[in-house]
C-alpha cells in the first residue's frame, strides 16, 4: 500500500516536472515563431527586434557612423541599422523601391543601387532618381528605431 501511494506521489511529481519543462519549451518555442526573428538578436516580438551592441556581432554599431545589414524575418532584403550619432539609430530596408534591388553598404553619407544609379542619403531620402526615370521619386522604406544603453530597438508598423 504505502509504496503504491509512495510511486504514485513520485509519478504525480515528476508529471507535474515535465509538464512545466514541456510548457516551458513551448513558450519559447512559440514565441519566436511568432516574432521577427533576426540575425543573433537579444530579443524579439512579434514587431520589434532587438539589438545588443555589447555583442562581438553588432559593436560596429556602439560607434557613431557605424553600419550593419541585418537579415530580418519577412523582409526580402537586409535592414540597414546605421548609428547616425550618441543617441539616434536610423533602420531603413535596403530594397531599392525602383526595382527592389539592395542597395549598397553606406559609402559617406549615401546609399546607392547598383543596379540604375539611384541614390539615397544617409535616412534615406532619394538624392538621385534612377537613371532615365527623373521622375521617379521614392525614399527607402523606413523603421522606427532607438537606442537606450547597449540595446537598440526596431519596430515595425509604426
Ligand atoms: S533598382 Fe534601384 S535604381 Fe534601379
Amino acid at each position: 500500500m504505502v509504496e503504491y501511494n509512495r510511486s504514485r506521489r513520485e509519478f504525480i511529481a515528476d508529471s507535474t516536472r515535465i509538464v512545466l519543462a514541456a510548457a516551458v519549451t513551448f513558450a519559447g518555442i512559440h514565441s519566436c515563431k511568432s516574432g521577427k526573428e533576426a540575425d543573433g538578436t537579444t530579443g524579439a516580438t512579434d514587431d520589434t527586434v532587438a539589438l545588443d551592441v555589447s555583442l562581438p556581432e553588432y559593436s560596429v554599431l556602439a560607434n557613431v557612423g557605424g553600419t550593419k545589414k541585418i537579415n530580418v524575418e519577412g523582409e526580402d532584403k537586409p535592414v540597414i541599422v546605421y548609428r547616425i550619432d550618441q543617441t539616434g539609430v536610423v533602420a531603413l530596408s535596403s530594397e531599392c523601391p525602383y526595382d527592389q534591388c539592395e542597395v549598397g553598404d553606406l559609402t559617406g553619407t549615401k546609399f546607392v543601387c547598383p543596379c540604375c544609379g539611384a541614390e539615397y542619403d544617409e535616412w534615406g531620402t532619394m538624392t538621385k532618381s534612377p537613371q532615365g526615370e527623373p521622375g521617379f521619386k521614392h525614399d527607402l522604406a523606413s523603421f522606427w528605431a532607438g537606442i537606450e544603453g547597449n540595446i537598440i530597438t526596431i519596430t515595425w508598423g509604426n
